[in-house]
């Protein structure tokens, strides 16, 4: 179909369905186990019931805001995921230069289809932002050479994933052999050949002081899942925390990363607004009504994962991603007026009903 007949996220979605590989969908799509997780991340959203405000001049509405601190046209980001490749032969690049013409910041996976030095350099404008996602390596050499060229190649931010010590149990992706990828891995889907070598059960709290010992880099923890963690991330000095469950694809049954930001309300108050800390949420964000709430309730900008893939595939490339960054723009600055908000900033927590999704 032709980009104008998608008009939501959800488009897009149906489109990579029909045009994706087998493999690709699977490993894009799936979540762990009963994919429980993934279902809750969006419904909690459809609990969060808005409350406009009337009578306030909303001529004008401005979605800009700054994220760690840099200037972004939008209060969302691209979230890192792995393997853009089965979506289109450009991948990560039709992140990167739609991204920077769009002036929405990106997050580079550890593992995508092409190298950093690639992606980085498929920046369409020069102060474009792009932050790396790190699977912290057991070898610390390694991790460091990693980090090293991040520094080299102008990334600003690290996130360094949390909630993945071991590989979720993914069974939709398990049934598909990943034939694409030679026939020695029989029954083995695409992200367990990709994590074989990434994940590190032995990853604590006691690595992130090294880690802040090599780098100057904005360090942020992705994956933060309670208020209790929440609280270690302030106390050992990171710059931000991105709550997530991976999209549903690590545990199943983890609850709705917009919990952990309810419980952060209402038990670590102190850390919203925090200079000091920046909170992000994603995981099932699909609509500028769920951005809306996010901010509302105390986030400093949210990611999203899955609709940047199915954006690419069908071979709409770096023109579908752009395409579904003006969706979601739209969609934010038209429920920013129907709420009575013409800046990121008067989107309070008073304009968020949370007492049924607090009750889950
Ligand atoms: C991911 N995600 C992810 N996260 C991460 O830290 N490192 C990674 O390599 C990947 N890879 C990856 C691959 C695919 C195909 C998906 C769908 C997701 C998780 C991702 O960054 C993000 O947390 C979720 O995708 C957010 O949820 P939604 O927006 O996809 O619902």
């Amino acid at each position: 179909p032709h980009l104008s007949s998608i008009i939501n996220a959800d488009d897009f979605e149906k489109v990579a369905q029909k045009y994706l590989s087998p493999e690709g969908w699977a490993y894009y799509s799936s979540a762990a186990e009963d994919e429980t997780s993934v279902q809750d991340n969006s419904r909690l959203y459809r609990l969060l019931k808005l409350r406009p405000r009337v009578l306030r001049d909303v001529t004008t509405v401005n979605t800009a805001t700054s994220i760690l601190g840099i200037p972004s046209t939008v209060p969302f980001f691209i979230c890192p995921t792995g393997f853009a490749k089965y979506a289109h032969k450009d991948a990560e690049l039709n992140l990167a230069r739609a991204a920077g013409l769009e002036g929405v910041h990106q997050i580079i996976p550890t593992s995508p289809s092409m190298s950093l030095e690639q992606i980085t350099g498929a920046r369409s404008n020069p102060d474009q932002t792009q932050y790396l996602q790190v699977y912290v390596n057991k070898d610390r050499q390694k991790c460091l050479a990693l980090i090293r060229r991040a520094e080299a190649c102008g990334i600003k931010a690290l996130f360094i994933t949390v909630d993945s010590p071991v590989l979720g149990k993914r069974e939709r992706d398990d049934r598909l052999k990943a034939a694409s990828l030679g026939s020695e891995a029989p029954n083995t889907g695409i992200a367990k050949i990709g994590s074989s070598t990434l994940l590190n059960p032995g990853l604590a709290w006691s690595d992130l002081a090294w880690l802040r010992s090599v780098t100057q880099l904005p360090l942020v923890l992705k994956g933060v899942q309670t208020v209790e963690d929440a609280i270690m991330a302030y106390e050992h000095g990171i710059n931000g925390i991105l709550l997530s469950n991976h999209g549903g694809r690590s545990q199943d049954t983890a609850q709705a990363p917009i919990l952990a930001l309810l419980e952060i309300r209402k038990y670590a108050p102190q850390l919203i607004n925090n200079p000091k800390l920046q909170i992000f949420v994603d995981g099932g964000i699909r609509r500028g009504t769920d951005i809306i709430k996010c901010l509302a309730l105390g986030a400093n900008a949210v990611g999203i994962g899955r609709p940047w893939l199915y954006s690419m595939s069908g071979g709409y490339g770096a023109e579908g991603v752009r395409h579904l960054i003006h969706i979601l723009k739209g969609e934010v600055a038209g429920n920013m007026a129907l709420l009575g908000a013409t800046k990121i900033e008067e989107i309070v927590p008073q304009m968020v009903n949370s007492m049924r999704a607090e009750m889950e």
